[in-house]
């Protein structure tokens, strides 16, 4: 991975020749539409129709120009295509109500998975909360625990969660330089 000073945000590049791009969604709140479909089809118990979650308000949300929270971060291939997504939220779940900000909403297309896309988004919303002053940031998770571990996130808790486990994980965010 390598830092791109001009942008604050990664870009990566498996054997140099297909170089994934993140940069802030404010940037390219044109693709919003995109990732609320895909969401949609992700996540249907939660934004799909008669749902509570509304895919499309929670993306415009995440791409204020103003760059505060909730904020987003997309990743595009070297081809320009629009390949994955990831948001910093203030909050999360309730029992966890004092501390933030959290990673969430990560999603990569399903043809891209496993080519470390989701770890290059993890470390932009690193970046992204160093911006905004944040010391620590914060993930819940029941599916990418395995990611977060390798990704060097230290799990510090374990909630039960809609009949399942959530783990709560966390990661010191790296100082400039
Ligand atoms: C979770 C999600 C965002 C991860 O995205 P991703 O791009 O597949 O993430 P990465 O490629 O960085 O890592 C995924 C796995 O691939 C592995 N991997 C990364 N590069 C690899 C490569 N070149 N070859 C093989 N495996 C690789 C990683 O080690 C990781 O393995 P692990 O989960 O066993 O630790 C994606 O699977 C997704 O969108 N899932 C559906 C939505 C979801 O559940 N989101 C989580 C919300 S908390």
């Amino acid at each position: 991975m390598n830092a791109d000073d001009s942008q604050g945000l990664p870009t990566w590049g498996d054997t140099g020749t297909h170089c994934v791009t993140v940069t802030p969604l404010r940037e390219r709140a044109d693709l919003c539409g995109f990732f609320a479909r895909h969401f949609e089809a992700e996540w249907p118990h939660w934004y799909g129709p008669a749902r509570r979650g509304d895919a499309a308000a929670d993306l415009d949300a995440w791409a204020n120009r103003a760059g505060h929270l909730p904020l987003g971060v997309v990743a595009v291939d070297a081809g320009g295509a629009p390949i994955g997504l990831a948001a910093l939220k203030a909050t999360s779940i309730e029992a966890y109500a004092h501390v933030g900000p959290w990673a969430a909403a990560g999603y990569v297309i399903p043809d891209r998975r496993r080519g470390g896309v989701g770890a290059l988004l993890l470390s932009a919303l690193s970046i992204e909360a160093r911006r905004l002053g944040f010391a620590a940031i914060y993930c819940a998770t029941m599916g990418a625990a395995a990611l977060l571990a390798r990704e060097g996130w230290r799990q510090i808790d374990a909630v039960a969660h809609d009949g399942g486990t959530q783990r709560i994980f966390r990661r010191a965010v790296p100082g400039p330089g």
